[in-house]
């Protein structure tokens, strides 16, 4: 009883304390156990880098609303598109354990909300705590649909660290002049890559180093000694992302909403779909420090934004027009540097961590350029060698199907999808150096929205490998439906004699930055059933097909079974 009150009493304090100084936290979970939500896809207009133009945003702000919740609550969001394009609405890195309907990627497990219509997401965030986000997940528009989904511990339960005495979310993005839907249009259409982004962004801010954006900043204020936690998240379309403070160390102890060993470095890397909390004390002399956003590219002859978003780290006391100490960030391709951070990443809780395994599969990631089939090649075949870039898995360029796949599964529809997506590629060769760079015929892939299927309950082990057949590439492999130990990665092609496995304290994440030239090994058990996404985080190529489908059958009763679909599931 002594003990009971002791911790409810300790939550309480928490719970009073973190309501006063949580940025933008209007509305701090109190314990209950269903939080509603409203969201209207809205356009809107913004003024940046002295630009103005219309964007589309959820209520009317960018970025996003901050969706908050406890662990073990349930989350009911009416989402409303108002805008005039098709949407849905995806909530990154949520297991969806039996609630597959609500994931949200678009032909995957539901068709888009169309102009006018509205589907209300709900899901509970079952054994889920730490940084999620959401994102639209049609077309490009997560280019600027995106928010924070921040979940506490449950009353009670503390972090396994100091309580920090301030939080704030850090959400990276990248942003176009251009009109988003039409860029995509056009990017696509033209069988090239897409342009870099106008500007690096943080919470929506570029900061002082781009034209007209001086004041379009981002400043979060400091008291002298003390501990801060940053909730990271990048939301960016197509670029992988160095974050640094100047002069202030990170200590990393969440990685994809898992708690990790803590490991303290420079700076972070985060490829698009990551969230990385890290702790961060206010420890350096009064004055202004630069937290800096910059590209981390690891492909080859590919156009990227150079130029940093900065936003402030500002010591209350600091003069307000003093110059801000620069961040110093690594160079661009700077792999070693996304090594390092790789290496610290120990998980915390992993006593789960599949030993042994049913289903081996090994999955090549990387690039195409399939052959101009266009009679007007000026215009569609601005890829490498006059071809058109495309993309896949195993050699295959997953399309998606005019249903979701979901339902055609669900409901047994055939001609949507099949299912004999391979478990190796068809061709072992030199993956990483090998490839045929200069021969067009010899790049091309196979289109096909073929899935995988998994019994119920079995344990996966998935290596990811990089290849080489356009330009290797850092690739963020992203997995709905499940977090994955990554057990392993190391440079070159996989070789199961010489690659060691940590079956010890692998970290637990959703989105893993596949090493450029290089593999992962990941492991999950297959026991949510369902229809699940995985693919590249960048937009770009999952357009270009880097994807594939795992099917999860059910298992036996009503626990390892999926729910019926929801009344107001959108048509196609
Ligand atoms: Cu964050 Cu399929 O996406």
């Amino acid at each position: 009883m002594a003990n009971l009150v002791t911790s409810s009493m300790l939550w309480l304090c928490l719970i009073s304390y973190a309501y006063i100084t949580i940025h933008a936290a209007p509305v701090w979970p109190r314990g209950r156990s269903t939080r509603f939500y409203d969201f209207k896809i809205q356009t809107m207009t913004v003024n940046k880098l002295c630009n103005s133009k219309q964007i589309v945003t959820v209520n009317n702000m960018f970025p996003g609303p901050v969706v908050y919740a406890q662990e073990g609550d349930r989350l009911i969001v009416k989402v409303t598109n108002e805008s005039p394009y098709n949407a849905t609405i995806h909530w990154h890195g949520v297991r969806q354990i039996l609630s597959c309907w609500f994931d949200g990627p678009s032909y995957i497990t539901q068709c888009p909300i169309q102009a006018g219509q509205s589907f209300t997401y709900e899901f509970t965030m079952v054994k889920q705590k730490g940084t999620f986000f959401w994102h639209a997940h049609v077309s490009w528009l997560r280019a600027t649909v995106y928010g924070a989904l921040v979940v506490y511990p449950k009353p009670g339960v503390p972090y396994p660290f100091k309580y920090p005495y301030e939080e704030h979310i850090v959400i990276l993005g990248e942003y176009w002049l251009q009109d988003i839907v039409q860029l995509e249009r056009q990017v696509l259409a033209s069988g090239g890559g897409p342009p870099p982004a106008s500007a690096y962004t943080i919470n929506g801010h570029p900061g002082p180093n781009y034209n007209c954006s001086a004041n379009d900043l981002y400043k979060i204020d400091v008291v002298p000694g003390k501990t801060y936690l940053l909730r990271l998240i990048n939301a960016g379309l197509n670029m992988e992302n160095f974050f640094a403070i100047a002069n202030h160390r990170l200590t990393i102890v969440e990685a994809d909403a898992e708690y990790t060993k803590p490991f303290t470095t420079d700076r972070v890397m985060l490829g698009p779909g990551q969230t990385i909390n890290v702790l961060v004390t206010a420890d350096q002399t009064i004055g202004k420090y630069s937290m800096a956003m910059g590209p981390y590219m690891s492909a080859q002859n590919v156009p990227f934004q150079n130029i940093s978003a900065i936003a402030y780290f500002q010591y209350v006391g600091a003069v307000p027009n003093s110059l801000s100490l620069p961040a110093r960030l690594p160079s661009f391709n700077d792999n070693l540097a996304v090594k390092t951070v790789m290496d610290g990443l120990r998980g915390l809780n992993t006593s789960d961590v599949p030993k042994e395994i049913d289903t081996n599969l090994f999955l090549t990631i990387g690039l195409n350029v399939n052959k101009c089939g266009s009679k007007t090649p000026q215009q569609n075949c601005q890829g490498l060698n006059n071809g058109t870039m495309s993309a896949s898995m195993n050699n295959i360029s997953f399309i998606k199907p005019t249903v979701s796949v979901l339902e055609a599964y669900y409901k047994g529809i055939e001609g949507y999808f099949t299912d004999n997506f391979p478990g190796a590629p068809f061709r072992f060769y030199d993956f990483v150096n090998g490839a045929p760079n200069n021969a067009p015929n010899d790049t091309s892939s196979m289109n096909g929205t073929r899935v995988k299927v998994l019994e119920y309950g079995t344990r996966v082990q998935l290596i990811l490998q990089d290849t080489g057949t356009v330009t290797t590439e850092n690739h963020p492999i992203h997995l709905h439906g499940y977090s994955f130990y990554v057990v392993g990665y190391g440079a070159g092609n996989y070789n199961p004699q010489t690659a060691s496995l940590n079956l010890v304290d692998p970290p637990y994440m959703n989105t893993i930055g596949v090493p450029v030239g290089g593999w992962a090994a990941i492991r999950f058990v297959a026991d949510n059933p369902g229809v699940w996404f995985m693919h590249c985080h960048f937009d770009i190529h999952q357009s270009w097909g880097l994807g594939t489908v795992f099917i999860v059958k059910n298992g036996k009763g009503h626990l390892e079974t999926l729910p019926h679909p929801p009344a107001d599931l959108p048509r196609c």
